[in-house]
């Protein structure tokens, strides 16, 4: 269920460019908070901005310490940069369908930039669920790589592509991903999480692999519980025929093969 709650910070610190780590005491969402679940933060003391922003869960623990990775965009975003430890943020969550875990299977998930925060969470939950966890994380450069040193201490294979080839693979991670399918790689299950182009890819690969898998959409929030229909998108059932759904509530996560991608 979701709540409404006061949430002290505990910590608030720089850890890229314009990228901020925020922990926060928020026992009663990380009890139920899964993979792929997200909480709407009010980013304003006033009314400006009045609506509240979208962020994902990245990490939780059994202290009902609920950890948030987010980039700084705009005027929501720079309001929250600048609150302090000790400090409490009005927050609603956890919010929306979260990822489909497996147990004791092989999977596969391909991050893109931003992608890799909510995919930290569903590493940690897969590989304690004995699942054994490729995961594929691709940025523009070395230096846009997000928390590599915590996910190499999961117990998970790490995958690492670059456009600029500053580290690892030179490329795309879908076509990192690609040579390890085409290479007779099997897989049970794939997630993925980033920039649209990035998923699109991801789910035509998954699809010619008959794999099972899922993508954590984004747009545009507004009431964030399904009452304004403002973040619909489009989806297509198995025959074709296509309708609305918001990502909100039916979302973020998406069975790959609905999802128009709009190509
Ligand atoms: C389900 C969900 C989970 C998200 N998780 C994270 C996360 O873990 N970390 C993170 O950094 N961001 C995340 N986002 C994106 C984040 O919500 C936006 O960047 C944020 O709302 C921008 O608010 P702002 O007031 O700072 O910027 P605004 O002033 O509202 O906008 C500044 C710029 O950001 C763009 N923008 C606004 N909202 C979004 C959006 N939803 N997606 C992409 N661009 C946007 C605007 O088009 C504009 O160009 C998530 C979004 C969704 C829908
Ligand atoms: S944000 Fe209002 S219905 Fe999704």
């Amino acid at each position: 269920m979701i709540q409404n709650i006061k949430a002290e910070i505990l910590a608030s610190r720089k850890i890229g460019h314009d990228i901020f780590l925020l922990k926060l005491n928020a026992p009663s969402i990380t009890e139920t908070a899964q993979p792929g679940q997200f909480v709407h933060i009010r980013c304003s003391e006033t009314t400006d901005p009045l609506l509240r922003r979208p962020i994902s869960i990245h990490d939780i623990n059994s202290d009902g310490e609920l950890t948030l990775i987010y980039h700084v965009k705009g005027k929501g975003t720079s309001w929250l940069s600048k609150r302090e430890a000790g400090k409490k943020l009005d927050i609603l969550g956890p919010i929306g369908r979260g990822f489909t875990l497996t147990e004791n299977k092989r999977v596969a998930l391909v991050a893109g930039g931003l992608g890799s925060i909510p995919l930290f969470f569903l590493a940690k939950k897969a590989a304690e669920k004995n699942n054994e966890v490729d995961f594929f994380i691709g940025a523009q450069s070395k230096g846009c790589l997000l928390r590599i040193d915590e996910l190499k201490a999961l117990n998970i294979n790490l995958y690492i592509a670059t456009d600029d080839g500053s580290e690892g693979f030179k490329g795309f991670i879908t076509q990192l991903w690609e040579q390890y399918l085409k290479n007779g790689k099997v897989y049970d299950r794939a997630y993925s999480c980033g920039p649209k182009p990035q998923m699109a890819a991801f789910s035509r690969l998954a699809i010619k692999a008959s794999l099972p898998a899922e993508v954590s959409l984004e747009e545009n929030m507004a009431c964030g519980i399904g009452a304004c229909r403002g973040c619909v998108t489009t989806i297509q059932d198995s025959y074709g025929n296509k309708h609305y759904e918001n990502v909100c509530t039916c979302g973020p996560v998406f069975d790959a093969t609905t999802v128009c991608w709009g190509d």
